[in-house]
């Protein structure tokens, strides 16, 4: 059939809405939230500060930051109902499949689950922003069957969900670097989850709704799902001196490698600079490189053959796994930093809606006259 228009598969280069957030220039490798470098940010911010900026357009004052932390702190208890959902999921459940079922349990027990004014939006926002930690803890620890463990309001967000997880505080150059990595996956523009939940809001279906579908967006191993592949990627290679002929075999067989290439960034992405770096600062501090140095080899071999650079999932994965992190945690990780950019970008959805309902292009059959039943 002939198409006359023009169809943008993928939505590549749509530019479907203003966005005061977050910007990326994928040519040069430079990613902002809010005008500031996200390498600045990450030397000296703290995810607690990014998320304020994110929701708020300015860096918080040191009493607005105190004061959010405390909000945030508060916020961090989930609801017996939630808990009681998590403990009826299967041991082997999905950890993306759980965190959106939660998610989705989580706003029978707010009451203003279905309150769409912006008070109450920025209000949730919080709230969802300061749960998600305890959500992905909490069912860890339960498919492990431990009890959960209650957040602590003395720590930092970063600092209290490793806490939760391993039963344990963890040193502050831990608390840092994972801080760090909260701070890089904070937002990242028009993203598919991002999409996915602008779509669901501007509907006016509520935040919770549109959360569970950027959860499930997110999900996918094209997306966020990435960084769990990449870990099971550089476990199967299992040591540095295998590392260039896997990935070379891998390259031959034409498979795609997790972590690597992005629609945007043309060159690499600066999330995986620093990355890189927190990698092997971790890395040589545990005495445990092994990680690092394959995927170093990983990196030169795609890079020389395929021209692609590495992207925010490759080196967080190696990164979460010297944590001690398991490995099926890292897309939730994701998900309980990018809830900042999600419940921002909704905001702004709803500030400004407009339906968004795309357009198909028909190739199906042309008119035809019913045929019975009897008569196929
Ligand atoms: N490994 C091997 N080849 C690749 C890869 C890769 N990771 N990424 C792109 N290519 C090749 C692809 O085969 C294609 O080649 P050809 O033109 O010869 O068919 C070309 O590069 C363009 O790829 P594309 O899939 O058309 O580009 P896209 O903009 O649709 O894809 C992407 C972007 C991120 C889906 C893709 O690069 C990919 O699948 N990467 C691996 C998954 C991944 O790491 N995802 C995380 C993305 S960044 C953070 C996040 O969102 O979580």
């Amino acid at each position: 059939m002939m198409v006359d228009r023009v169809i943008h598969k993928g939505l590549e280069g749509v530019v479907v809405a203003t966005n005061p957030l977050t910007s990326i220039d994928g040519q040069i490798g430079k990613l902002m939230y809010r005008g500031y470098l996200i390498g600045d940010l990450a030397e000296h911010s703290t995810y607690e500060e990014v998320v304020w900026l994110l929701l708020n357009g300015e860096l918080p004052t040191a009493p607005q930051l105190e004061t959010f932390r405390a909000d945030l702190a508060a916020n961090r208890a989930i609801p017996d109902s939630v808990i009681a959902v998590l403990r009826l999921l299967p041991p082997e459940a999905n950890a993306m499949a759980a965190l959106r079922t939660s998610v989705s349990a989580l706003a029978f027990a707010d009451l203003e689950a279905e309150d769409n004014s912006e008070a109450a939006n920025r209000r949730k926002a919080v709230r969802l922003t300061a749960k998600l930690a305890t959500i992905v803890a909490a069912f860890d620890r339960i498919r492990s069957g431990q009890e959960p463990i209650a957040p602590r309001a003395d720590l930092s967000h970063a600092a209290n969900f490793l806490y939760m997880l391993r039963g344990g505080e963890p040193d502050e150059h831990m608390a840092h670097v994972f801080d760090v990595c909260l701070t890089l996956h904070a937002d990242h523009e028009m993203n598919a989850s991002t999409f996915a939940g602008r779509v669901t809001a501007s509907t006016l279906s509520d935040i919770f709704s549109a959360i569970t579908s950027a959860i499930g967006t997110l999900k996918g191993p094209l997306h966020g799902g990435a960084n769990s592949k990449v870990m099971e990627m550089l476990l199967q290679i299992g040591d540095p001196a295998k590392a260039e002929t896997w990935i070379k075999d891998a390259l031959a067989n034409h498979q795609r490698v997790m972590g690597f290439g992005h629609r945007v960034y043309k060159v690499e992405d600066p999330r995986a600079t620093v990355l890189r770096t927190l990698s092997r600062q971790l890395g040589e501090r545990l005495g445990n490189t092994r990680w690092y140095e394959i995927s170093r080899t990983v990196e030169q071999e795609v890079r020389e053959q395929k021209g692609l650079y590495p992207n925010v999932d490759f080196y967080s994965a190696s990164t979460y796994y010297l944590m001690g992190i398991k490995t099926d945690l890292y897309t939730p990780i994701f998900a309980l930093s990018r809830i900042a950019g999600w419940t921002a970008n909704l905001l702004e959805q709803y500030a400004d809606n407009r339906l968004i309902r795309p357009d198909s292009e028909y190739t199906g059959p042309k008119e035809r006259p019913y045929v019975p039943l009897d008569q196929r």
